[in-house]
């Protein structure tokens, strides 16, 4: 392609940016009381590593995640369509914060919604 537009990552303004924005994303799903719960127990060090790879690389930037299945990760934790709406949330309030294009929050919205069955189970259908 001769397209020259920059990808998502660098639009959200490539590594440094994208790995603030999962620390200040963590921030907000642990400062939020129906979230919080979920994430007790869980070493959130690497939790944030694993989550910049896996979203560096759904928004198209120079990263591979290599870490275990979404399905299998968030199976039998309880983790509805509603949980799943405010974690997105979080995360679309600190592109908003930051000012990001809303085009281009629209679209990393766009990239989440693509993992959303995986995450609260509803395709949880073997075969
Ligand atoms: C698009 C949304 C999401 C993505 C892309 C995502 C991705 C990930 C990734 C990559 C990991 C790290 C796996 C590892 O350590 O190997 C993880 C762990 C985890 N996720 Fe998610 N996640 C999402 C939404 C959620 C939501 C909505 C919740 C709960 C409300 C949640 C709860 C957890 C918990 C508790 C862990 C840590 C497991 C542990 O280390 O004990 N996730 N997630």
């Amino acid at each position: 392609m001769s397209d020259s537009t920059p990808v998502l990552f660098d639009r959200l303004g490539g590594t440094s940016a994208v790995a603030e924005i999962v620390q200040l994303m963590y921030e907000r799903v642990l400062a939020d009381p129906e979230l919080a719960p979920f994430f007790e127990g869980a070493s959130m060090e690497r939790l944030r590593q694993m989550q910049y790879h896996f979203l560096a690389s759904a928004f198209d930037g120079p990263a591979e995640y290599s870490g275990a299945e979404l399905t299998k990760i968030h199976a039998g934790r309880g983790i509805n369509a509603k949980h799943f709406a405010k974690f997105c949330g979080h995360f679309a309030d600190v592109l908003d914060d930051r000012e990001v294009d809303k085009r281009d929050i629209n679209a990393a919205l766009g990239r989440l919604a693509m993992f959303r069955d995986k995450i609260t189970g509803d395709a949880n259908v073997d075969g």
